[in-house]
Order: structure tokens, then sequence, then C-alpha cells
């Protein structure tokens, strides 16, 4: 038996879709493309992520980065180091902004002076001798910025002593030792060629409001005191000596006695809440010689 197909009846115009469903038809394909893409992209995307996390990949990325660091002269670029850099000035050079001098670590040599000195344009104690009123030059710009900031909310600040030289400093230390014995001389006197006050970074300051406590221990609690231990290090200073870190850095507190090591460290220190550059840095000190 043979299978005739159906014929159309010659004439009959083939059936074509109403205008209905070939709207129909046309949404439905471009439902299914728009899909398909989204798919695509779904995929590639996924790909390229798996691909870029393998090691692979990795030694790849680097392989090309280095070649492109060569082709330029240029180092590839390096993750920036996290955290702060303690390492970027040095703290046994007798000239860096972050020397650390005490009595294990005396200025090398003792009798060095900086060359770098100037007389910062700020209030003086009347009597001050023509050695003292100098600071080094970094130093007193940042000195004469905060002076001004505080005279400016009301407190006033005046220098008593700034940079001494060696043989300043053998004239201060003999005069304490006769008076007091060497014991009570080394709690508040460093020797000639141990003492801040000989790189030129080191400032003892006082105020207007109780002139009997400058350079006295009721100094911190004057407003002065008070606003230098709040603000100080906004300005590139510490309080060097503070309560309770004799056995740290070798003297009592010192409350007017600051120390300019510059804002990036001084802002550091505070934010960590670390008072002496002993334990910042990790350096010996202590009372002993
Ligand atoms: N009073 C401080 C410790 C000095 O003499 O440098
Ligand atoms: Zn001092």
């Amino acid at each position: 038996m043979t299978y005739n197909a159906p014929q159309r009846r010659p004439g009959y115009p083939i059936p074509q879709p109403s205008n209905k469903t070939r709207k129909t038809m046309k949404r439905n394909g471009l439902i299914v493309t728009a899909v398909a893409i989204v798919i695509c992209v779904l995929l590639i995307i996924f790909f390229q992520l798996h691909h870029k996390n393998t090691p692979a990949a990795t030694a790849q990325a680097k392989a090309k980065s280095n070649q492109a660091g060569q082709q330029t002269g240029r180092q590839p670029a390096t993750t920036a180091p996290a955290g702060f850099d303690k390492n970027k000035y040095s703290t046994a050079d007798k000239a860096s902004l972050w020397v650390v001098v005490n009595k294990q670590h005396p200025l090398n040599p003792k009798t060095y002076a900086p060359d770098n000195l100037v007389v910062p344009n700020i209030p003086m104690r009347s009597n001050i001798t023509s050695t003292e009123k100098y600071v080094r030059s970094d130093m007193g710009a940042a000195l004469e910025t905060m002076v001004k900031a505080a005279a400016d909310a009301g407190i006033h600040l005046n220098l008593q002593s700034g940079y001494r030289s060696y043989s300043f400093q053998v004239t201060l230390y003999d005069g304490y030792v006769k008076q007091q014995g060497q014991t009570a001389a080394d709690r508040q006197s460093a020797r000639p060629g141990y003492s801040e006050h000989q790189t030129g970074l080191a400032a003892d300051l006082g105020g207007t409001s109780l002139p009997s406590c400058n350079v006295a221990d009721c100094f911190g609690a004057t407003v002065e005191g008070k606003w230098l231990a709040a603000n100080a290090y906004a300005y590139g200073f510490i309080i060097r000596y503070t309560t309770d870190k004799e056995a740290t850095t070798g003297y009592e507190h010192e409350p007017w006695h600051i120390r300019y090591i510059g804002t990036e460290l001084s802002t550091e220190m505070h934010a960590q809440g670390v008072e002496t550059l002993e334990e910042f840095f990790g350096i010996t000190g202590g009372t002993a010689y």
C-alpha cells in the first residue's frame, strides 16, 4: 500500500499564521534570545572569575606585571605596607627627626651640635640665655604654629629653654649635682652628651598663668600644662617625660619638656596611646647609664 501525501488542492493558498499568532511567536523569540544572552554573560563572568583565582592565573599575572616593569624600567608595583612605617627615619642618627636619646643612647659624638638652629618668633622668659633661645629650624616653625594656636585659645606659652650645647649641659648638670647630689640630679638632668636639648629638638615651655610653676611639677596642673598635654601631639610634639614612665625614659615627670618628632609620628603615638619613644620603637632606656 502506497502512502499518498495529501495534496493541497491546486490554487489553495498555503495557510499563513494569523497576526496574533505572528506577534506571539515574535515575542517568544525575543524572550528566548534575551535568556540566552543572559546565560552566556553569566557563564563568561563565572569562568573569568574562576580562572583569575587559580594559582596559574596569579603567576601569569605576576609574570606579565614583572615584564611590564622591566620594559618600562620601573619596579612592579608592590602592595603598600600595612600600618605605620617605623623605619622611615633613623632612631640612631643624631640629626634624625626620630633620634632617641636617653641614658642608654647618648649622642654620637657626645659633643654634637646641629647646624640648622634658629630663634623662633615666640615669647621667651625674660632672662633666657643666648644659647637656649635656639631650636632646630624644623622644630622652630612647628613651635611658632603651636604657640600661636594656643594664644588664639587664650593660652600663653613661652620658651624657658631650647637648644643646649654640650658645654652648657656640663654647667647645668654639675650645678644640679652640687645642689642635690648625683642620684637626685640624674633623675632630673641629663649628663652632657645625653640630653635631647642638645639635638635642638627639645624645649622647656612655661606659661603666664602661674609663673612660679614654670619648670616645676605643678606646671602640669596649670592651664598651659593641661593645654600642652592635650594638644601638643597635633603640632608634632610629645611630652617626653610623662608620669610613671621614669623606669622607661630615665627621668621624673617633666610636663614642660616637649620633644619635636613631626606630626606623622606624634599622631600615630597618640592614636596608639603610646607615650614614650622607647616603647613605640622598642628601644632600651631606663634609669641606668
Ligand atoms: N631635663 C632633661 C632630662 C634634660 O636635662 O635633658
Ligand atoms: Zn627639658
